[in-house]
């Protein structure tokens, strides 16, 4: 089970898209409802939160858009909005799940009680689509919070049997800084678990990469000196490390971006977009950040579902 320091983790994630979000980086009329508290980051994370926040969500779009009917399931998803920025871009969603564990499940599910806007979001609009609560857990027709350890991969699946996951349909698992938290046979054995159960599945991970370098070293630093372990910092050591877990765990490929890539991938008119949004004179610890993050992608079998590899660009 995730220490509190790995859970206030989620707080920080929340805090840094808030100041994105304010400062213009992108839209998401959810989040103000999520986090109340402003706080202003420095132009070099605002911009690492763009570049992450684009990405994901043009990886996850094509995905939508080549996988017809399919199903969403966002691991460690935090206070994450991505459900209601695809919603109010139009987009269908079939079956949308959220895990992470119920100290923080609970909480978002508080806010969401006391949002209208959060709410509407929630309910499609056909009749019958009432929301069961409880303390931890959500389920509506399309939209699921479940708490459960993602290193307990039986809690896990009884979970997902309860929010209706289909193992036939196209799935796309998300897990934007979380493994990481997880060590290393756990997370294993997630991976391989969900590879041996999903006909087809595509894996979006986002989180540290290259942390054997100096740099590296002091951001684990940072991080132990808040009290948060690092148990799954083996898979983040290089790009190779990153990508051979998920090979070894049961997909038939993956491929690997640093942020740096990413951000030089993106399409220009964005990037020219945010660079005007805030001054940064000095580049190189922009850099030396987006060299330590990267943006891996895995699959298996996406053909039988009529799609190849999925590029972010
Ligand atoms: C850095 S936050 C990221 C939140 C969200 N994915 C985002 O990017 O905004 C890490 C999240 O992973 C969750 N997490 C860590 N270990 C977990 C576990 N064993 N089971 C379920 N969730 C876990 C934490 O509670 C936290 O919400």
């Amino acid at each position: 089970m995730s220490s509190d320091a790995v859970i206030a983790t989620n707080d920080d994630a929340t805090i840094c898209k808030r100041s994105a979000v304010d400062m213009g980086y992108w839209k998401d009329e959810a989040l103000a409802s999520l986090v109340l508290s402003k706080t202003r980051k420095t132009p070099e994370i605002n911009r690492g939160y763009f570049s992450r926040v684009a990405s994901i969500y043009r990886l996850v779009e094509k995905f939508l858009r080549m996988s017809g009917k399919c199903q969403i399931v966002n691991l460690g998803a935090g206070f994450d909005t991505l459900f209601w920025r695809l919603k109010a871009d139009g987009h269908h969603l079939d079956c949308y799940v959220e895990i992470d564990v119920s100290p923080v499940t609970s909480k978002k599910i508080a806010k969401i009680r006391n949002s209208k806007a959060l709410l509407t979001g929630i309910v499609s609009g056909e009749s019958g689509d009432d929301i069961e609560f409880n303390v931890s857990d959500l389920h509506s027709q399309h939209f699921h919070i479940v708490s459960a350890d993602l290193s307990n991969t039986l809690q896990v699946e009884a979970k997902l049997k309860k929010c209706g996951v289909n193992y036939g349909l196209p799935t796309l698992f998300l897990s934007e800084c979380v493994l990481v938290y997880l060590d290393t046979p756990s997370s294993d054995s997630l991976l391989k678990w969900i590879t041996s159960s999903f006909e087809s599945c595509f894996f979006v991970n986002y989180e540290q990469v290259n942390l054997d370098d100096k740099f590296g070293a002091v951001m684990v630093r940072n991080l132990h000196s808040c009290g948060c372990v690092l148990a799954g910092i083996d898979s983040c050591k290089d790009k190779p490390s990153q990508t051979l877990r998920f090979l070894n765990s049961g997909c038939t490929g993956a491929h690997i971006w640093t942020l740096n890539e990413v951000y030089d991938g993106l399409p220009r008119e964005d990037i020219e977009r945010i660079e005007r949004l805030e001054f940064l004179d000095e580049k190189e610890l922009l850099v030396q950040l987006l060299e330590h993050y990267c943006l891996c992608t895995a699959w298996k079998d996406p053909k039988k579902f009529g799609f190849d590899e999925i590029d972010f660009k």
